[in-house]
């Protein structure tokens, strides 16, 4: 453990941070921490020179380590990874039994075992562990979960929560399922069962069903081809339903579709980008045929999660039980999968 840097102001020690991999969301994670002041990039490492190069651009002092071994032998307060994700959970446990917290890109695993086993490893190392569930951190999330939680909507008994990205990765190793772990639900639905979970407080989730897609033709349970399209029905304790939809490559007429709806007896709350944006968010909140503004863009969140992470990295970074919640994600993709 480190802690002896200084921030720019001179004033406090700013936590030094290893940063694996230092691609597409790992440079955008690390110039948020960087820009945000909240970080120094000690150390970066990525196979590909040309990504080490730009992590370089934003952290001009930061040292290069050729591999993850190298990274660790320095003085570190904390592991940034956002590697293709079946690294993550090996990854992320190494750094935790190093002393390390980690703040891991989603999927922290592929499957719920991967996940259990990182979660163990942070309890046990006694280390804050963080994952990039950025969308609980929109302004329009936070609003949407603050008027449902609140008994606004009365008795919540659906929820409806759609992610669609016409576009589909761009990476050849998010198509493999050894490398990805799986197709748009590990992908996208990740985060859509993570919203739906966290908004209604992580509740009992009794039965789950699911069709699975790829190019149009339904896929067996197993198949080794990742899906691009899913439809997935998890039945709550308290009988309410959630629906949840994701696809790759769809035939949208905008770039994304992305939505979260919640309805209650007393009224709804809804979250849904704007413009096909992947970026801009409104949400509101629905009274029969009346809606009201809840929040609008600009909103600049994508930083919020590792920011946050950062900050309990700051004070200690000490294991957060909260860490448990990425468990019971991981227990309802391994559903869907009916694995
Ligand atoms: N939180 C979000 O909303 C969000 C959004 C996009 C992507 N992601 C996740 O981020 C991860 C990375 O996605 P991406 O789009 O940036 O992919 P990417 O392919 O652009 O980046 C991955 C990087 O990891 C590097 N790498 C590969 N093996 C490595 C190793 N052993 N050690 C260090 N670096 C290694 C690659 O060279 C590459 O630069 C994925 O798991 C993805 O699911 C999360």
């Amino acid at each position: 453990m480190s802690g002896a840097s200084a921030s720019p102001q001179g004033a406090q020690a700013l936590p030094r941070i290893g940063f694996l991999g230092t691609g597409r969301i790992g440079l955008n994670r690390m110039r948020a921490l960087v820009d945000q002041g909240l970080v120094e990039a000690a150390v970066v490492s990525d196979p590909s020179a040309e990504m080490v190069r730009a992590a370089q651009e934003i952290a001009p002092d930061a040292l290069v380590a050729s591999s993850f071994d190298e990274l660790l032998s320095h003085d570190l307060d904390g592991v940034v990874i956002a590697t293709p994700s079946a690294l993550h959970a090996e990854q992320s446990i190494k750094a935790l039994e190093r002393g390390l917290p980690v703040f891991c890109q989603k999927p922290l695993g592929r499957t719920r075992d991967e996940v259990v086993a990182v979660v163990d490893a942070a309890r046990k190392a006694d280390r804050t562990l963080g994952v990039d569930l950025s969308y609980r951190y929109t302004a329009g999330m936070e609003q949407v979960a603050s008027v449902v939680r609140s008994g606004t909507l009365g008795q919540v008994f659906a929820a409806d929560l759609v992610f669609h990205n016409a576009y589909g990765p761009d990476k050849p190793w998010f198509f493999d399922k050894t490398l990805s772990g799986g197709g748009c639900v590990m992908d996208l639905g990740v985060h859509m069962v993570d919203l739906a979970l966290w908004v209604l407080h992580f509740p009992e989730v009794t039965s789950v069903t699911s069709q699975l897609f790829s190019k149009g033709q339904p896929l067996a349970a197993n198949s080794d081809t990742v899906e691009d399209f899913a439809v997935a029905t998890l039945t709550l304790a308290t009988g309410a339903v959630v629906r949840v939809t994701t696809s790759w490559h769809l035939h949208a007429g905008r770039d994304a579709v992305i939505s979260a709806d919640f309805y209650g007896t007393e009224g709804g709350a809804s979250f849904s980008n704007v413009g096909g944006s992947f970026l801009d968010f409104e949400a509101r909140h629905n009274t029969g045929t009346q809606s009201r503004v809840l929040s609008q863009p600009p909103d600049d969140w994508s930083g919020r999660a590792p920011a946050a992470w950062a900050a309990s990295v700051a004070q200690g970074g000490r294991f957060d039980p909260a860490a448990e919640q990425f468990t019971a994600v991981a227990d309802i993709l391994d559903r869907i999968y009916a694995r």
